[in-house]
């Protein structure tokens, strides 16, 4: 029996669950909301959505105990509304975040849950970090879902520019789900070659490609004030990497040593988390790219807990 839990059934948390009902990845669903009304609705909607699909899932709405036997919890909880600032930036929502994430860190180890555990919550790496000290799970067992929607958004900007499916481009975007990530072009490779040596010969123009993927995640909010298909896709594909042991290579937010923070780096997911960490042949201009991430990530962290603490000291 494949179990999965979705804390936090906004925009985000909603697709999540529908795409993992619809696809019949889960036999079992646990939904978990504040808004109790919310919850409730989504659970019925889901189980409306059942009696035309080939899969059933049983669905319950708030119950800690369904936490301990959890294969997989998604975080999903937040306040995107928060986002809404001029440069998109992700720590906006901390100062709500970092509020719930020991709330449900704490029911989590209340209700003996030992599964994996992928934060979508931002801002990602951080939010992360702060589910693993929380928790006490393993830092392999924990997990953001970090430039996986990335770098999709950069795989697609390339496909789009030498029309071919963004499937058929593969590489990586690296560092923070945040203003501080890059394309580490040196890993991208599509219809035979290396994009860099693709750029020369079609005239791509790699710094206007890799904008718009960083930018891509501000595209759709500003239309919509939130976003939810890409993220969702991508945590419910990190999902399913945990639950069937796939063992794939995958952009996460995993916790590198080296780094001394949580960042997104391909690492190799299945049944037990990351079960490897790969090191990619960087070019030195990508590994100080990658090192002023980490930093970034880490700065930030410690700016905005200050801030919070000296606000909360205020009140
Ligand atoms: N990592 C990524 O790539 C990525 C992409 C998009 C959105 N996000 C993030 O995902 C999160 C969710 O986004 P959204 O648009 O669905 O937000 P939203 O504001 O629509 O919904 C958040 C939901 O979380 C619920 N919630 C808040 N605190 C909770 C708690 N303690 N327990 C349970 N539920 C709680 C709220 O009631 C609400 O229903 C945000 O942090 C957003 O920034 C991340």
């Amino acid at each position: 029996m494949r179990k999965v839990a979705v804390v936090g059934m906004g925009h985000v948390g909603a697709t999540v669950a529908h795409y993992l009902v619809s696809g019949g990845f889960t036999d079992e669903l646990a939904l978990y909301d504040t808004n109790q009304a919310k919850v409730e609705a989504d659970a019925l909607d889901l189980r409306d959505a059942m009696a035309n699909l080939p899969f059933h899932t049983v669905l319950t709405v708030n119950d800690d105990s369904q936490l301990r036997d959890c294969d997989v919890v998604v975080s999903a909880l937040g306040k995107s509304k928060l986002v809404d600032t001029p440069d998109h930036d992700r720590f906006a929502e901390f100062k709500f975040t970092r509020t719930q994430v020991p709330l449900v860190a704490k029911k989590l180890v209340d209700n003996g849950f030992h599964g994996m555990l992928v934060d979508v919550t931002n801002p990602c790496d951080v939010i992360t970090s702060m589910y693993q000290k929380l928790t006490g799970l393993p830092k392999n067992h924990v997990m953001g879902t970090g430039t996986l929607l990335d770098s999709a958004r950069m795989r697609a900007c390339v496909g789009d520019a030498l029309h071919v499916d963004s499937r058929s481009v593969v590489g990586f975007n690296l560092g923070e789900h945040g203003n501080s990530q890059f394309t580490a072009w040196s890993t991208v490779r599509v219809l035979g070659k290396r994009v860099l040596d693709l750029a020369k010969e079609r005239n791509l123009d790699l710094a206007d490609l890799e904008e718009r993927a960083r930018q891509g995640g501000y595209m759709v909010y500003k239309g919509k004030k939130y976003t939810n298909y890409g993220v969702a896709t991508a945590a419910v594909r990190l999902t399913n990497a945990l639950l069937s042991d796939a063992r794939t290579e995958m952009p996460v937010s995993n916790y590198r040593e080296e780094y001394g923070t949580y960042l997104s780096y391909p690492a190799v997911v299945g049944r037990d988390g990351v079960m490897e960490q790969l090191h990619l042949d960087l070019t030195p201009a990508e590994e100080e790219k990658l090192r002023t991430s980490a930093n970034y990530i880490k700065d930030r962290l410690k700016k905005e807990e200050a801030r919070s603490l000296a606000a909360e000291a205020e009140n």
